[in-house]
Order: C-alpha cells, then structure tokens, then sequence
C-alpha cells in the first residue's frame, strides 16, 4: 500500500473549507493508502509564543481530526512533539540543504515580509528543512499538498536525493499529490476569495464547532448579486454558485441539478445552511464527546505516537548510521 503522509498545524479552528476541501478527503483516504496524520506543533512554535496555548489547540485538532472521522485503528494520527526524531532529523536536513536554497522559499519570504519588524525566528527560515524531516522519517512516498505547499515538497525532494547520493540510499524521495479534488468553499461574504482564516473578518467564515443558529444566520447573509436567477455559473454568479457547490457537496447531488430546483435566493440559502448545519451535527457531538474523555484523547495519541515513532527511529537509526556517526 502507498505510505502517504499529511500534516496540519494546530493553530486556528477548522472551517467548512478545511474539511470540504480537504479533511473530508483525509477520512475517505483512510481506506485507500496507509496514512500517517501529523499535527505539527513544532512548525506552528515558528510563528507562536504565548505561554500554554500550543498544547490546547493540539488536542483541539486531534478531537477534530477523529469527530470527522479518521479511525485511529487505520491512520495513524500523532503529535509532532510526541515523536523526537522529527528534531533529530531535522537537524541532519538542516546541515543537507544549503542557505541560498532555503532562501529561495516563497513561504518565508511572504512570512517574515507580513511580520517585518516583528520577531522573525530563524525557525521560520529552517523550516523546510523541519518538514523535510517530516516526510522523509516515514518513508513516505505521496504528499497530498495544495500549491503553496509543492515548494516545500521540491525542496525535500532535493534534500533526499542530495542525502542519498552523499550517504548511500536511505530516504524514499517523496512526490507531492495533488489531493482528491474536495470543493473548493469560497468566503460566503467575498465569494471570489478561498474561505480563509486569514479573511479579515469571519462573518463570511462557518467554523466546524459554530452553533446551528449562527451557521444559519451566516447563510442567510451570504452576498450574491443584484439579479434574481439561480444558475450555476462561477463566473458570472459566484455567490450564488458557492452556494450550490456547498449544497452539492453536502448533498451529493450536482451543483446544476440543484440549481434547477430553485427560483429565488432565499430558500436556496437556508437550504444550503440547513446542509451544512445537518452535515455538521454528528460531527459536533463526537468533538464535545471527545472532548470531554481527555484520558481517551490522550490514549489515541499514545497509540499514534507509538505506531509513527517505531517507523521514525528506524528511519533515524538509518541516517545516522548511513552517515557513520558513532553507534553509543
Ligand atoms: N508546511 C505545511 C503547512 O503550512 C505543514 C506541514 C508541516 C506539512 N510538515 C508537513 C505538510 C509535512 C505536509 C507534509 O500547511
């Protein structure tokens, strides 16, 4: 089976977008290829300082991350911090990737540009090399990435075939995928930008955890246009068209087949919030659920950090030996 590896930074609370655009394909993957769910609260430290919030948002993400529905006895779901081998390769990548490379990183470079005069770490900047360890640790052969992360992957790509030739083969070179295409869920106020956290506000924005009746009303006060027809036509009609593509995803049913149903905006909005409200209700009450047995939480990592840190310190035990460093 195809050893594939994703990765998610605990910081913010996932919306509609993430899991209609990519979560929701993590769950029906499961099945597919043997995956490896990395929450990666290493990388979100290059960005983070406050005292006592990572470890929250963490378990925050990993209740998520198994109420929608990925099966701890099928992927394995861990800690970055839980598996140090991510750190000790990370250091080998960091001394196999060169400045001028790492200097070449878009990412970084829109990164510490947003925080000028604010405190940019040089984790910032090493980053890629951090990820590199990421992937290369489990022998992962498919990354599914969107297209701000393919740099990233590129980079790894070079790092392990640098490593291999340096030291003799020893990481599986990974390909970066592109995900299942998962609806593509647009700002419910500014239907021509992705629904982002980095929006300015969140009026456009429905959170996974969001309470029915706000979810609703945020439908209803979905933007569309001065006209009066639902037809499916990105272009020309995105508010309206956003919102049948997310009724499409809840429903299954094709976004043009929906759109003959309706003649007016308004029912098509509550159609489409009540979707969502509905897709969402399991999934709420597994999260509170979850989040209520911490000691069950805890347990699932355990196993996920157990099964993810046998498959790293074999990866580790390799690098370092390929290398010639002196057994202890
Ligand atoms: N850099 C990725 C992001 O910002 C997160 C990430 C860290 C990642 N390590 C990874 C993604 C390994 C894929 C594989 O989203």
């Amino acid at each position: 089976m195809t050893r594939v590896l994703s990765c998610i930074q605990p910081t913010g609370d996932v919306h509609l977008g993430n899991y209609l655009g990519a979560l929701r394909n993590w769950v029906s993957g499961q099945h597919e290829a043997d995956v490896f769910h990395g929450i990666v609260d290493l990388h979100a430290l290059t960005v983070t300082d406050t005292p006592g919030t990572l470890g929250d948002a963490t378990v925050r993400m990993a209740a998520m991350l198994f109420a929608v529905g990925l099966d701890p006895d099928v992927a394995t779901v861990f800690v970055q911090s839980h598996v140090p081998e991510h750190t000790q390769l990370g250091w080998v990548m960091e001394c196999t990737v060169s400045f001028g490379e790492l200097s070449r990183m878009t990412q970084f470079k829109d990164k510490s540009a947003k925080r000028e005069g604010d405190f940019i770490s040089a984790g910032l900047f090493t980053y890629p090399a951090l990820q590199a360890a990421d992937i290369v640790l489990y022998d992962a052969e498919e990354v599914p990435v969107g297209e701000d992360q393919r740099q990233h992957i590129e980079i790894t790509r070079d790092i392990a075939i640098r490593f291999n030739s340096r030291f003799g083969d020893t990481f599986v070179v990974p390909k970066a995928v592109t995900p299942k295409a998962g609806a593509r869920v647009m700002d419910l106020q500014d239907p021509t930008s992705k629904m982002s956290k980095s929006a300015g506000s969140d009026t456009g924005l429905v959170y996974l955890l969001e309470e029915p009746a706000a979810i609703m009303k945020k439908f209803k006060r979905a933007v569309t246009d001065s006209e009066t027809e639902v037809r499916y036509d990105r272009a020309e009609k995105p508010g309206v068209s956003n919102l049948l593509d997310i009724l499409a995803a809840c429903s299954g049913e094709p976004a043009e087949v929906l759109a003959c149903r309706y003649t007016q905006y308004g029912p098509l909005k509550s159609d489409a919030g009540e979707a969502v409200v509905e897709m969402l209700r399991p999934i709420q009450a597994r999260y509170q659920e979850l989040m209520t047995d911490r000691a069950e939480l805890a347990r699932l990592l355990h196993v996920g950090a157990e099964r993810a840190g046998a498959v790293a310190r074999a990866t580790l035990a390799r690098a370092y030996e390929h290398i010639g460093l002196l057994p202890r």
